[in-house]
């Protein structure tokens, strides 16, 4: 995600603002800049590309005078990786710079009234409008037109602000976005990340949501929602830099898990509006559905994974039948594709070579593409007739967790979005809207009630090879379970559709072989639990994953792993969580490299 830095002291603060920047270009980014005060003026430098390009433009911060500044990395949301929709961002009076961090949900309303106000527009961003906002309600207090500003956001944001007719102070705001202020020696600093405070201090405040700060070399005062100043403890932060970067977990692999709640939440908040699900991205009419006969899914690995779990909800309810294909199988396989064939493209990274050709071929073939991506302004996203973000943030580690829990996320409510506008879930509208809703809740509580997993891993974890298996969704969580144990612990593991055992599989089943079985379906949970008797009667050691309170489940298995009881049609998002758990265990046992699995990359750019 983005990062944001700020200093202010006696000495020059865009070199220091540039080494910050530095240390958070691990968050991944696509666009860098730092606005900087020197006197009454600000100077603002921007670049599209790496640091490094902001250092030679600036010949490392040297070119640019002045002790108090604000930075920004910007990883794209709202438009392009620009220089233009880079951050800092100036009011119109220049008197203002702004860096975010965050979502404003309603940035378009707000952005149509300051332009018929007269306020001009250099950029696409949601966050221009805070800076338009500032100048607009400054009438020479900043901290007053701060709260009016924030007053009018809905969203989250980091801020940091700076005001010519200030010099010498930076601004900070704070809402569900995280900002650190940073206590120097006649010198203060923020930043959105403590990895960029603490090569210069180690004494850090964490502001809360709500609340405001104004820091200048020597003092830091920090205000609530409503403008009284208020105490706030001082912590000591003993991270090294490289902890420090995966937010104190050993892995980024584990940060990601422990992020998917909010991850989930943010791909849901902006398309749930009064109860409905909304999708402001894409313009297919009722109509235009109704000439579709044929969803076709394609993508690879976790991805296609994502497709398989989502592919059960969007036949529930759209009455569409839906196939899932491998890209690598599609664009070589001359599809029967035409204009009532919607298409849709999953890929985290957006830039897939596979994923792309298979897109091209069905694109060329008349089928309407809607691609799911992560990454803004990627080759899928840009060839894809409508686009519909995940907004999981950057991944970082190989093996991806909350770009599939997203991608599947995004799938559970086109779902419900299709199916409403074909007509056919009306009474059951507010039902599913409710349990989609619910999934940040039950992905945490997933995550919170398997404490057990790292010490089954420490069971599990020297075994020859592991066998997933379950029906339908659980099935299709099953591969992408399988799929992670595989890459990041090395450990041969394979996911059959439970029913499929007897017609092969069952041949490898021989005493203490682990056999992991996913019962979440209460509909089909007797037909599973027949596979699990049949896999235990030849001796094999099963550790199941189901409700807490399913005695049939609970009494027949060896182990356990539990998620809350959930609507069988969107489990596929929770489900997944402690299989996510369960591998990073057993491959943290085996002392594997987690984030870095060998012979892989995060970006399958060749075919
Ligand atoms: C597995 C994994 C890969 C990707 C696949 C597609 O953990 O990350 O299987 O899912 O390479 O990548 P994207 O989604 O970027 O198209």
């Amino acid at each position: 995600m983005c990062g944001i830095v700020g200093f202010t002291g006696a000495q020059n603060a865009a070199p220091i603002l540039l080494e910050g920047l530095k240390k958070l270009e691990y968050r991944g980014y696509d666009s860098a800049g730092i606005a900087v005060m020197d006197g009454n003026s600000i100077s603002v430098n921007k670049v599209t590309g790496r640091i490094a390009n902001l250092c030679e433009k600036t010949d490392n911060g040297k070119a640019v005078k002045g002790g108090t500044g604000i930075g920004h990395t910007r990883w794209a949301t709202h438009g392009a990786p620009t220089s233009e929709n880079a951050h800092p961002h100036l009011s119109n009076d220049g008197k203002f710079a702004v860096v975010h961090n965050g979502i404003i949900e309603n940035y378009m309303s707000l952005r149509e009234k300051l332009i018929s106000e007269g306020y001009h527009f250099e950029s696409e961003t949601d966050t221009e409008v805070i800076v338009h906002l500032i100048e607009k309600y400054y009438k020479g207090n900043v901290r007053e037109a701060l709260i009016k500003t924030t007053n009018k956001l809905r969203g989250s944001y980091a801020l940091g602000v700076i005001c010519a007719e200030n010099p010498g102070t930076l601004y900070a705001a704070r809402e569900a976005s995280p900002l650190i202020l940073g206590l120097g020696t006649d010198e203060n600093y923020f930043a959105s990340d403590v990895t960029a405070l603490v090569a210069h201090t180690r004494n850090v405040i964490y502001l809360e949501d709500g609340e405001f700060a104004e820091l200048t070399a020597d003092s830091i005062k920090i205000f609530d929602c409503l403008g009284a100043e208020i105490n706030k403890k001082v912590v000591r932060v003993m991270w090294d830099v490289q902890a420090a970067e995966k937010g104190g977990y050993e892995h980024f692999m584990m940060k990601e898990i422990k992020e998917q709640p909010a991850a989930v939440k943010a791909t849901i908040t902006p398309r749930i509006k009064d109860g409905k699900v909304v999708f402001d991205e894409l313009d297919i009419t009722a109509d235009k559905l109704k000439n579709i006969n044929k969803i076709l899914i394609t993508a690879c690995g976790s991805a296609y994974y994502a497709g398989c779990a989502g592919k059960y909800a969007l036949e529930k309810l759209c009455n569409i039948p839906v196939s899932v294909e491998l890209a690598s199988e599609l664009r070589y396989s001359e599809p029967i594709i035409d204009e009532h064939t919607l298409l849709i493209v999953i890929s985290q990274s957006g830039e897939t070579a596979d994923t792309i050709a298979a897109m091209k071929e069905c694109k060329q073939k008349g089928a309407a593409v809607i691609a799911v991506v992560n990454v803004v302004g990627s080759t899928v996203a840009k060839l894809a007739d409508y686009t519909v973000y995940t907004w999981a943030g950057p991944e970082i580690a190989v093996a991806t967790t909350k770009g599939y829990t997203t991608q599947v996320t995004v799938l559970y409510l086109l779902s419900i979005y299709f199916a409403d506008k074909l007509g056919l879930i009306k009474e059951d509208y507010g039902k599913y809207v409710k349990s989609v809703q619910s999934l940040p809740r039950f992905v945490q509580q997933a995550i919170d009630m398997n404490p057990q997993i790292e010490s089954l891993a420490k069971k599990y974890h020297s075994s020859k090879a592991l066998f997933f298996i379950g029906r339908n969704t659980d099935y299709a969580v099953s591969l992408e379970g399988a799929l992670k144990m595989k890459e990041i612990s090395y450990l041969h593991s394979e996911a059959y559709a439970a029913g499929e055992l007897k017609h092969g599989t069952i041949a490898l089943i021989e005493e203490h072989q682990p056999v992991i079985a996913l019962c979440c379906n209460e509909n089909i949970m007797e037909k599973t639990l027949s596979n699990i008797v049949e896999v235990k009667a030849r001796g094999a050691e099963v550790l199941a994953l189901t409700f807490r309170n399913n005695e049939k489940i609970v009494s027949v298995a060896d182990d356990l792993m539990f998620i809350p009881e959930i609507d069988p049609i969107f489990s596929g998002v929770v489900e997944i969580v402690p299989l996510q758990l369960l591998a990073y265990f057993v491959a943290k046992e085996n002392g594997c490299d987690i984030d870095k699995p060998k012979n892989l990359a995060k970006s399958v750019t060749v075919e």
